[in-house]
This record gives structure tokens, sequence and C-alpha cells, in this order.
């Protein structure tokens, strides 16, 4: 049992995984996306299951191939996504937020392929939802850990939004950095909680985050401390 705690520390637990961009199409034949390749999602879903957990991962369109031995729910845009993750919300211990979701939408959807004409296009834009403000509102002892990529001044925007969406903890990755851009192998971040630890992780890859942050979630789940 003392064994099995130390080697399995999320056994028992569920956790519910976003990973990857939204797309948020404006006809049927074009969207607005961002770099996101999933890496860093794949990474904590395949960790957790090594850890013990029972995963499940809410995926945007990705190229890379989902760890085996998990439940995989596909999504395409920001509501998609966030309908998945309110289906899954009461059902899990921990929720971790790597997706990188699009903050605008197009207004209006064009059925028909939209034509060229001569001059400059505007396209409108509305907001999509807040995935983890929304789980921030409403969730009960679920334990949420938020991203925030920046590319300057990431631990002031990180705790700014720590608090803003009461999160659990936000891992702030500063995308400027060598070794931690969009589909690197590596990352570099900081883990910030709502205790107020601010805890460095220096270059490494994404797997060795995604594992030493699931360690870290796993003793504050067990500390009871969140
Ligand atoms: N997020 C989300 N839903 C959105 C936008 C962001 O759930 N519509 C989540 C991301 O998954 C991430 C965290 O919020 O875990 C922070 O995302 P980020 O883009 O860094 O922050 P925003 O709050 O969108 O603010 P901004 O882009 O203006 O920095
Ligand atoms: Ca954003």
């Amino acid at each position: 049992e003392q064994q099995e705690s130390l080697s399995l520390p999320l056994k028992g637990k569920k956790v519910l995984v976003t990973a990857g961009p939204t797309r948020e199409r404006v006809d049927p034949v074009r969207f607005f996306t961002n770099f996101s390749t999933g890496k860093m999602g794949y990474a904590f879903a395949q960790k957790a299951r090594e850890l013990g957990a029972n995963v499940i991962l809410v995926s945007g369109p990705v190229t890379i191939d989902p760890p085996s031995g998990i439940k995989v729910i596909q999504t395409e845009s920001a509501q998609e996504m966030y309908e998945a993750v309110m289906k899954e919300l009461d059902n899990v211990d921990v929720v971790i937020k790597t997706a990188a979701v699009a903050d605008y939408r197009p207004a209006v959807f064009h059925d028909q392929k939209m034509k060229k004409k001569e001059g400059p296009l505007s396209i409108e834009m509305e907001r999509t939802k807040d995935i983890l403000g929304e789980i921030g509102k409403v969730k009960t002892d679920q334990f949420v850990v938020g991203f925030a990529a920046e590319t300057n001044e990431p631990i002031h925007y990180g705790k700014q939004k720590l608090a803003k969406k009461n999160a659990d903890a936000i891992v702030v990755n500063n995308v400027a950095e060598a070794g931690a851009g969009f589909g690197a192998d590596t990352n570099v971040v900081t883990y910030l909680n709502k205790h107020g630890l601010e805890w460095s992780l220096p270059l490494q890859s994404k797997e060795d985050v995604a594992h030493k942050i699931l360690i870290q979630v796993s003793d504050e789940l067990k500390d009871g401390q969140k």
C-alpha cells in the first residue's frame, strides 16, 4: 500500500487533460487557430496514466497520436471543447488545462465559401467562452491546473490568471524563451499555486515537466491543502 502510493500516486484519481489548439471556422474551407501542437498536453495525459490515473484527454485537432489506454474526446472549436469539458467535470479529481483555446471566433459563420472581392476584408470576431474561467466558477473539490502562455512578464500575468480564474495552480510558460516555444520538445515553466508557491522548472523535456508537476499535484491533493 505504502509502496503503491509512492509509485502510483494518482491511482484511483480521474484526471482530465485538455490539449492542442481550437479551430474557429469562418466558412466551410477556412478557420482561425494558433500554433499549439498538443505535445505538452499529450505528455501530461501519458504521465498521468503512468502514475496510475484514469485519464480523459479532450483534444483539439493535432497531428500526434494519443497515448494508449486513455479515453480521447476529439473536439474542434472552443465551444465544443467547453461542452466536452463541462460534461466530464463532475466526475474528475484533477483538471489539467494545457489547451490553447481561441479567445475569439468569427461572429458570423458563412455557409458558402466567401468569395474574394477588391480591397481589404474585415471579419468581425466575438469572444469564445473562457473554459478555465467557467470551471473556476462551478468547481467543487476538483484540483484545477491552468496554463499561461506569455511573451513578457510571465510571473506577473500568471499570478493574475491564477486569481482571476480561481485555479489551484497555474503553469506559466514564457513562449519567447529558448526551448519553450510552440511545438518544441522541451519547456521552461514556473508553477504557481494559490498558496504562493513559485517553483521554477529549468529547461527539460515536456515529459519531465509533466511528470514533476503531476507529482506536485498529487502531493497537494494528499495534503488536502488545496
Ligand atoms: N483558456 C480557456 N478558455 C479560453 C481561453 C483560455 O480555458 N477561451 C485557458 C487556457 O487553456 C489556459 C488558461 O486559460 O489554461 C490561460 O490561457 P491564456 O491564453 O494564457 O490566457 P487568457 O486568459 O486567454 O488571456 P490572454 O490570452 O489575454 O493572455
Ligand atoms: Ca488566450
